[in-house]
């Protein structure tokens, strides 16, 4: 019985959605209202729409396509790899990876590299809230 118990509780810890802590906040309601000034029909981010953009493929810079999958795989839970350095990464998904998306010099940076990595250019802030939308949701 107390096993019984103890897995409904860490099944509901499981289901329990990721939040962002609030210097996170901050940054999305900024990125909120610059995508609202770039796009006045903009009405909020979207998990689904980012996670598309996740998956999606592009000529990347190197004329090879690449997608954000190409390096953290296509189940964020899982570790991924870089392939310009070979180098493991350690899952994106916040419920694995408790650091994740938590400080925001970090994320901006890398948002920064990883765009320009696979769209040749920066994310626009639509593109950025919509894929962090996305990943906290892992
Ligand atoms: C060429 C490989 C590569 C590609 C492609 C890539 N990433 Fe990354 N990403 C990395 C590496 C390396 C890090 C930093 C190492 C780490 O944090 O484990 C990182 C870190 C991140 C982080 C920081 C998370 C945190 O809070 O620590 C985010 C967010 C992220 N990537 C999102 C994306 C998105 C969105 C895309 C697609 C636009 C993408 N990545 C494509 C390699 C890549």
């Amino acid at each position: 019985m107390k096993k019984l118990l103890l897995m409904v509780g860490l099944s509901i810890l499981a289901l329990q959605a990721q939040e962002f802590n609030a210097p996170m906040q901050t940054y999305m309601q900024a990125l909120s209202l610059e995508a609202k000034n770039t796009d006045s029909t903009f009405n909020g981010f979207d998990a689904k729409r980012g996670e598309t953009l996740f998956q999606s493929k592009h000529m990347g810079k190197k004329g090879v396509e690449i997608s954000c999958t190409t390096c953290h795989t296509i189940n964020l839970k899982n570790n991924g790899q870089n392939v310009n350095t070979n180098k493991s990464i350690l899952p994106l998904a916040p419920s694995v990876n408790t650091g994740r998306l938590s400080d925001v010099k970090e994320v901006e940076k890398w948002l920064r590299r990883n765009f320009n990595d696979v769209l040749n250019r920066e994310g626009t802030a639509r593109e950025k809230g919509d894929v962090l939308s996305y990943i906290i949701t892992q």
